[in-house]
């Protein structure tokens, strides 16, 4: 098994009905390839981390990386893993000013789930450090 954790940038602000459109379309993709993961989106820069075993991991970022939906992608991380992170979320997510998208499953209406996570595995502490700097905290 392996993960990929990357960063990249929106070629254009994406409002909910856009990031729906992407969501979709990954979970139906991860699903079937049981790959799993968490996207943050914040003002127009994604973190994305997918995992799962190496050929459906590599198949799944092949077509991150030809999307035309955003560019400078950076790869943070691309190695070996003992185990899941996210082995309950085909596409976990969460935005700041969520509207439409605050109803979808999966949807981490607050990203402390994800900051006090007792996982010191090296895409779980990019995540927080990415939280922290992007202060990715939603309360209702
Ligand atoms: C930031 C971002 C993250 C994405 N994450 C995924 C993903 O996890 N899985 C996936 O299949 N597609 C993901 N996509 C969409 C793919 O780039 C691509 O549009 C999609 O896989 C094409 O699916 P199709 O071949 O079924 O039409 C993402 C797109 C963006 C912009």
């Amino acid at each position: 098994m392996k993960n990929i954790v990357y960063l990249c940038t929106a070629v254009k602000l994406l409002d909910d009905e856009q990031l729906i459109e992407i969501l979709n379309s990954a979970r139906e993709n991860n699903t079937e390839r049981n790959v799993t993961g968490v996207l943050l989106y914040s003002e127009g820069t994604f973190i994305q981390v997918v995992e799962g075993d190496d050929a459906d991991v590599d198949a799944i970022f092949s077509k991150i990386e030809t999307d035309t939906r955003h560019k400078n992608l950076i790869t943070l991380i691309n190695g070996p893993i003992q185990e899941r992170s996210f082995s309950d979320w085909s596409m976990g997510f969460s935005t700041a000013k969520a509207d439409k998208v605050d109803h979808l499953i999966g949807y981490l209406k607050h990203t402390d789930e994800l900051s006090q996570k007792q996982d010191s595995s090296a895409a779980i502490v990019t995540l927080q450090t990415f939280i922290e700097t992007n202060k990715l905290l939603i309360s209702f």
